[in-house]
């Protein structure tokens, strides 16, 4: 078991939601097992798939799979695997041949494919309206095979290598099945004040939606229908490249400009298309941003740092929410000329499950 670390405190002090913690804590066991478990351990199974209204841990890694086999019976087996290794890692227990070094705050979502629906399952007739693949954008350069996917694995944690641990486990159970499409590890860093920033400087998440608020969240974030994706919602991710070198060479003044906040406090200062201006929105708009930086070494081809942001929201209908928002930012944004996309996936996240039940099982039985 890992030592508790400072984070993990502060983290089941965010997590005040889950009644199991509190519950062990206020009660004042005194088995030190449970209260270790109660902070590091997530819930699993519930309503919602956890990892989407969980306060962000400090580490993901995230995998898009094909899946391979070519019928239904071994797609449904699949989710059955995966949802009992997941809740197994979850707790901190091994998995096949994995090391095992959770839980670590640890939370696997699991999220299907527009692709996933297109007839070799028999799904065709099954897809919810909101899934459907994203319109082009300009400021995209996207890298072959770097983007979609059949279905798609979350795995955030407080350690690196038990996100990473949930993963290869997750894939090496996939064997046979579906095979990992593409992959993205990524961080988030957080200062000895608790302020979260993103690789530009700035604060993150000032103007986010409050995951912790069951009425915003019913508002904008979990779906009712199709009855198989009650208390599911949509997730968007895109991988998108900040030329950092660039971004450093100006001015702050010029940067906080770009944002329209100060870099130090986050107060709004009114500058034309600054980032912030751009993407709010109406009402109807409002998205839960859950997303975390990237630093994946050098690109060789400019000699600069292949650095960036792997932007993940969740939200009902992508095409109301997150499109809109996109389709101005890409036309209007002043914060364009330090960045590009370079991969997008779409993915319906279904509700959580009960324990014994399947991830998907409202879809596939
Ligand atoms: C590298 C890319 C990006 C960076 C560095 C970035 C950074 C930021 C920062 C620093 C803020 C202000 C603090 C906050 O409220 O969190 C912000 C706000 C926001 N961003 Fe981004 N962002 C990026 C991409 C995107 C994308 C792709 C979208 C959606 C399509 C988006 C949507 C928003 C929204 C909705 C807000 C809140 C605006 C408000 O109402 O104040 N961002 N972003």
């Amino acid at each position: 078991m890992t030592r508790l670390s400072r984070r993990g405190f502060l983290g089941a002090a965010g997590a005040a939601a889950s009644g199991a913690a509190l519950g062990a804590v206020g009660r004042g066991f005194l088995d030190e097992d449970a209260a270790r478990a109660a902070i590091e351990e997530v819930p699993f199974h519930g309503r919602h798939q956890a990892g989407i209204a969980t306060p962000p841990q400090a580490h993901l890694a995230f995998a898009a799979f094909d899946v391979t086999a070519a019928d239904v019976v071994a797609l449904r087996s699949l989710l059955r695997v995966w949802t009992r290794a997941a809740a197994r890692l979850s707790r901190g227990e091994t998995v096949g041949n994995a090391p095992g070094s959770g839980p670590a705050r640890l939370t696997v979502t699991f999220g299907l494919g527009p692709s996933l629906f297109d007839g070799r399952f028999g799904l065709s007739s099954r897809r919810p309206g909101a899934l459907a693949e994203l319109p082009a954008f300009r400021g995209e350069e996207f890298e072959a095979g770097r983007s979609g996917g059949d279905l798609a694995v979350q795995a955030c944690a407080n350690d690196p290598a038990v996100a990473f641990d949930a993963v290869r486990a997750l894939s090496e159970l996939a064997r046979g099945t579906a095979v990992v499409r593409w992959l993205q590890r990524g961080f988030r860093g957080s200062a000895s004040d608790g302020v979260v920033r993103n690789l530009i400087g700035f604060r993150d998440g000032t103007n986010n939606l409050d995951a912790a608020d069951e009425r915003a969240m019913a508002q904008h974030v979990w779906v009712q229908e199709p009855s198989w994706m009650r208390d599911g919602t949509y997730m968007v991710v895109r991988r998108i490249r900040l030329r950092i070198e660039h971004w450093d060479s100006v001015t702050l003044a010029e940067q906080e400009r770009t944002i329209g906040r100060r870099r130090a406090s986050g107060a709004t200062i009114a500058a034309p298309n600054s980032h912030v201006s751009v993407a709010r929105g109406r009402r109807h708009e409002r998205i839960l941003r859950r997303s975390y930086s990237i630093a994946d070494g050098l690109d060789r081809q400019f000699g600069e740092l292949e650095a960036g942001l792997f932007f993940v929201c969740f939200q009902q209908d992508p095409g109301r929410q997150f499109v809109p928002i996109q389709r101005r930012l890409a036309a209007h944004d002043h914060l364009n000329e330090y960045t590009f996309h370079t991969a997008s996936a779409v993915f319906a996240i279904p509700p959580g499950s009960r324990r014994g039940g399947s991830v998907g099982a409202g879809l596939l039985g």
